[in-house]
């Protein structure tokens, strides 16, 4: 079964995006299927709610409902399909993301969200999640460098900082499934590690 559905997380600005399109690479050219996509987002509308949630002023709890709606349309349109035809699915960002900002971020209930995960995805949950962590001032530097902020983008440092440690909380919980990341060197050096995660599990 070569089937297999991982997923990409960090702080706004870790660098885990550059790494999406070499992993679908890499596995290709180990003879694979492979999608590639993204929450929120990929299908007409989640991406449209994405839009919305990027831009729009909103509460904790109506985030959290955008992007669980967002991720059931993902998931029965898209992510679960792809892999009953036996497709590796690779996507930026999944709940881990909702644990982190909504959870951590903006503290709203860690159970409730335990719940919401349950209801929405079923059993499902992605067999390895990379998690590229990073200083928030690293990663806001970064970002400062790449594009103009978005409206989660627009938060302050303590806020990433908060974030950082829901990923943490996350990875403590599930440290089989998810794989830490050093993000601080350049790009060939935290690829390496990608590459090592990905090819110790031995799936292609
Ligand atoms: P991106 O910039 O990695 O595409 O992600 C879009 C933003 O959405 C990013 O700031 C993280 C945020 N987000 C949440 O707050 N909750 C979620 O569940 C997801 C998937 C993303």
């Amino acid at each position: 079964m070569s089937a297999r559905f991982i997923t990409f997380e960090g702080i706004d600005g870790a660098g885990k995006s550059s790494h999406v399109e070499p992993l679908a690479h890499w596995i290709r050219a180990r003879g694979h299927t492979v999608i590639v996509t993204r929450e929120p987002g990929g299908t007409p509308l989640a991406e449209q709610l994405r839009e919305r949630f990027l831009r729009d002023d909103m509460d904790a709890l109506t985030e959290c409902l955008l992007v669980f709606a967002a991720r059931r349309d993902h998931l029965r349109r898209r992510i679960e399909p792809a892999l009953a035809a036996g497709h590796t699915v690779l996507c930026d960002r999944f709940t881990d993301a909702t644990f982190a900002y909504q959870g951590a971020g903006r503290g709203f209930d860690w159970n409730v969200l335990a719940q919401l995960e349950r209801w929405v995805q079923g059993g499902r949950q992605p067999d390895l999640t990379l998690w590229f962590d990073l200083e928030p001032a690293e990663a806001a530097t970064r970002r400062a460098a790449a594009r103009p902020p978005d409206r989660l983008e627009r938060q302050d440092e303590a806020f990433f900082a908060r974030v950082r440690e829901g990923y943490a909380r996350r990875h403590a919980e599930h440290p089989q499934r998810i794989a830490r990341i050093d993000a601080r060197g350049p790009e060939p050096s935290v690829w390496a590690q990608v590459e090592q995660e990905v090819g110790r599990r031995g799936w292609w």
